[in-house]
């Protein structure tokens, strides 16, 4: 099937030239989180180095649930928007303090801690859970968006859950986080906002506003959403 043949084409690319990335190293919920914490607003290559001295200064969420603010603040200095920092600890010590810390494993439950909106409780969900949850974030409204022709405007609230709609039937059951992961490796090379590279894309047979010549429409974007 078309489904079964784009799932096995983009997984395939994926363990073949997936990027190495600390955070990609195990499924450890702690990990996961801090990372798509620090990417919310931050270029990966910019993370990648407060990520490593993230984890060695609070290694665990016990850890970070224990430490003085200033401490975490200066580990923070230079990534911005501080008020994901406090969220940081904020959630730890709800798993420590209020869940004896065990993770809460469902995007609904995910949800409920401090700073982590849908997008993240579905990386999350699906990374470190194995969850088959979509992780809609800009790059996942841009890759369906295009693959699909989907027109719906990203700028309405209401479009996020006809988009994991959408992608709950393409996400494969037994490699979710994989999935996830390799949609936000294309769209951070071959489909880019502005400067793709389909034509050398591994999944450009199945890009259809490739196909048509019309990829730099999508995704559609209003200016005032109502
Ligand atoms: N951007 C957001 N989450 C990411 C991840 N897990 N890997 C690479 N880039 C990302």
């Amino acid at each position: 099937s078309q489904i079964r043949d784009f799932q096995q084409t983009l997984l395939t690319w994926y363990d073949n030239n997936g990027r190495d990335l600390p955070w990609r190293r195990d499924h450890d919920p702690y990990h996961v989180w801090v990372s798509e914490i620090m990417l919310q607003q931050t270029q990966v290559n910019t993370v990648i180095p407060y990520y490593e001295r993230f984890m060695a200064l609070f290694p665990t969420v016990e850890a970070l649930a224990a430490t003085p603010e200033a401490k975490l603040m200066k580990a923070w200095e230079g990534l911005g928007y501080y008020s994901r920092a406090r969220n940081l600890q904020k959630a730890a010590r709800q798993i420590v303090n209020d869940n004896s810390g065990q993770w809460p494993q469902t995007v609904e439950g995910l949800k409920d801690l401090a700073g982590v909106g849908p997008y993240t409780a579905g990386a999350i969900a699906s990374i470190a859970f194995n969850q088959p949850v979509p992780a809609v974030d800009g790059n996942a409204f841009r890759v369906f968006a295009r693959l699909l022709e989907i027109d719906l405007d990203i700028a309405k609230p209401q479009t996020r859950s006809a988009f994991e709609k959408i992608i709950a039937r393409i996400i494969p059951q037994d490699r979710p986080g994989d999935f996830n992961q390799a949609i936000m490796d294309l769209g951070s090379s071959y489909m880019t906002a502005k400067n793709p590279d389909s034509k050398h894309s591994p999944v450009k047979a199945f890009n259809q506003a490739y196909l048509d010549g019309v990829e730099l429409q999508y995704p559609v974007k209003s200016k005032k959403p109502k």
